[in-house]
């Protein structure tokens, strides 16, 4: 799903971030909320949302109206807050502890590390190229997802550009919204990758439908241009990408679907 922000007086239209296991997150300096760290805190968050537009506005005072007029709200409010009357600000932390409760742990991939299963050949392939940082040489084969999307989460939670623009891009900004700082242009929050395939179309602005075109990105499409000194993702763009083949390709697509539990459609 798409939302239109306004930054800096420029509007640029987003995925919505997946809100997948925010519990447990890191929350070291630098750290934030929203593909350009548009908060410090998921409150902070949820309540640029809430209050983003009138018609946000208009939904959240129906939506405490028509709550606070129900018994079991009613109850649960006094419960929960020590107060009678449901009002946005109480809203807004109901929503947050909601959110927070929306974890996912119990995946193939989970299953795998509590040696309750094991993976295919191919996700087992898969897995090892995430991991692995390639040779220069050619003689390690390797894709070094884990760079940025390591951790239980699969995120650093920093900021990073995988190469989706070149340097002279006038669109979304990401991060330099944010800092105005010209090296943070391109850079996002790197998304965690549980639930990875449900949470497309992918990128902040869903550029890629499925799951193989975004390694198809990382493996032939990086951009050098916009990459500064030191960006981890210089030696994708290096020497015409990392020469995966169709089935090395595969085989992390195999492993990704690892970390998602299947969910049934509500
Ligand atoms: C330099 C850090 C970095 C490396 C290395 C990296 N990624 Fe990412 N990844 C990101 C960032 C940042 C984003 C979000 C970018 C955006 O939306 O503009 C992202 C987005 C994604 C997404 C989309 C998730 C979503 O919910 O939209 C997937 C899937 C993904 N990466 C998989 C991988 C795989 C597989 C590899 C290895 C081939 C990899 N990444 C290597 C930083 C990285």
């Amino acid at each position: 799903m798409n939302v239109r922000r306004e930054f800096d007086g420029e509007s640029v239209d987003r995925q919505v971030i997946p809100l997948v296991n925010l519990a447990w997150r890191a929350h070291g300096p630098g750290t934030g909320y929203g593909w350009s760290g548009d908060a410090t805190t998921l409150r902070d968050m949820l309540a640029i949302h809430m209050e983003r537009t009138e018609f946000m506005q208009a939904v959240v005072s129906e939506e405490v109206e028509r709550l606070s007029g129900t018994p079991a709200i009613s109850n649960a409010t006094i419960r929960a807050f020590n107060v009678r009357a449901l009002d946005s600000t109480l809203l807004l932390k109901a929503l947050e502890q909601y959110v927070l409760s929306l974890t996912f742990f119990q995946s193939t991939y989970d299953l795998v590390m509590a040696g309750q299963a094991s993976f295919t050949p191919a996700q087992q392939r898969g897995r090892d190229l995430f991991y692995r940082i390639p040779d220069p040489q050619g003689s390690v084969r390797g894709a070094a997802c884990i760079q940025c999307h390591n951790g239980p989460n699969f995120s650093n939670y920093e900021y990073a550009n995988n190469g989706l623009e070149d340097a002279d891009h006038q669109g979304d900004r990401g991060r330099r919204f944010q800092t105005n700082d010209p090296q943070d242009a391109g850079r996002f929050l790197v998304p965690s990758l549980r639930q990875v395939a449900e949470t497309g179309p992918f990128m902040h602005d869903g550029r890629f439908a499925s799951l193989r075109d975004v390694v198809k990105h990382y493996n032939s499409g990086v951009r050098s241009g916009a990459l500064v000194e030191g960006d981890l993702m210089r030696f994708y763009a290096q020497a015409g990408g990392l020469g995966l083949t169709d089935q090395e390709i595969d085989d992390i697509v195999a492993f990704l679907y690892t970390l998602t539990i299947p969910t049934p459609i509500e």
